[in-house]
């Protein structure tokens, strides 16, 4: 008797980690929902156009915590309005999964010349690469790779985004977003907000050219 409520509150217990923390969607359900993203980020999570973002392979516990927070209004995406408005938490768990399953394509990088706040030009590729593997110690940027992986692929678990591959144009759009506050759903432990804040215009546009072409 006593094996068996120990047991049942253990699974209980679970199953409330489980269902609060972790994504567990199915992927061929994924697909029929998906029908409703593509026109913006492609069939495959491929977005043709740097205007939306590419959400193929990003790592499902990211994406659903992403559609979490898009659906709640916590990050603001005004493109996707009301898009969600009759989606169930089990919706979002399998459109995660599909996205989650599918292979990102690479972008490429461009390299830029840059101009620092002394006059000097560099490199954006070089800065960029600086950036993302060494971070800078002067102004307390840390390295992204410590989180984001080396090759830009993230980890996929602890729900750090892939970026690699990613378009340029939405990375810094996201890092101006997080330096400036707008973006805020990185949790009370102000996460990216932290790393972005130290960042100079130069550094942001430098490690997101670099990251198009990380793989
Ligand atoms: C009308 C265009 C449009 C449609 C349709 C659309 N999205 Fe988006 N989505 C966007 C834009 C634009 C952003 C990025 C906003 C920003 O810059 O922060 C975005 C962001 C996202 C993100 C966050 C990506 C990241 O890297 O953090 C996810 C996940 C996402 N969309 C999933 C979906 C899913 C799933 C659907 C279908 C149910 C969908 N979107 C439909 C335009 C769209
Ligand atoms: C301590 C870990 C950590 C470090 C260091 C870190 N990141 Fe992040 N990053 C995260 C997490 C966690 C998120 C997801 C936040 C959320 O849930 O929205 C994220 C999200 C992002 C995003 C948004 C991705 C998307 O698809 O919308 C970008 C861009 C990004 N990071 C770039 C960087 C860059 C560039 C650096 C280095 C200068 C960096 N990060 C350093 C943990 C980190």
């Amino acid at each position: 008797m006593k094996k068996t409520v120990l047991a049942t509150i253990f699974s209980a217990g679970l199953m409330t980690v489980a269902g609060s923390a972790l994504a567990a969607g199915n992927a061929s359900n994924g697909e029929a929902l998906a029908a409703t993203c593509t026109a913006c980020h492609g069939a495959d999570g491929n977005s043709p156009s740097p205007m939306f973002p590419k959400i193929a392979g990003l790592g499902e516990n990211y994406l659903y915590k992403q559609l979490q927070d898009i659906q709640s209004g916590e990050r603001s995406v005004p493109e996707m309005a009301n898009i969600l408005d009759s989606s169930s938490d089990q919706d979002l768990q399998d459109l995660a999964a599909y996205f989650a399953s599918k292979t990102t394509q690479l972008s490429g990088a461009k390299d830029d010349e840059l101009m620092l706040n002394s006059g000097a030009k560099v490199s954006a590729l070089a800065l960029g690469e600086q950036v993302y593997r060494a971070g800078n110690h002067e102004t307390n940027v840390p390295a992204c790779s410590g989180c984001h992986s080396p090759r830009g692929l993230g980890n996929a678990p602890a729900g750090y985004p892939r970026l690699s591959g990613q378009y340029a144009e939405y990375i810094e759009k996201q890092l101006r977003a997080f330096r400036a506050g707008e973006r805020a759903n990185d949790g009370e432990a102000r996460t990216m907000r932290s790393v972005a804040e130290h960042m100079s215009d130069a550094e942001i546009k430098a490690v997101a050219s670099y990251i198009a072409g990380l793989h």
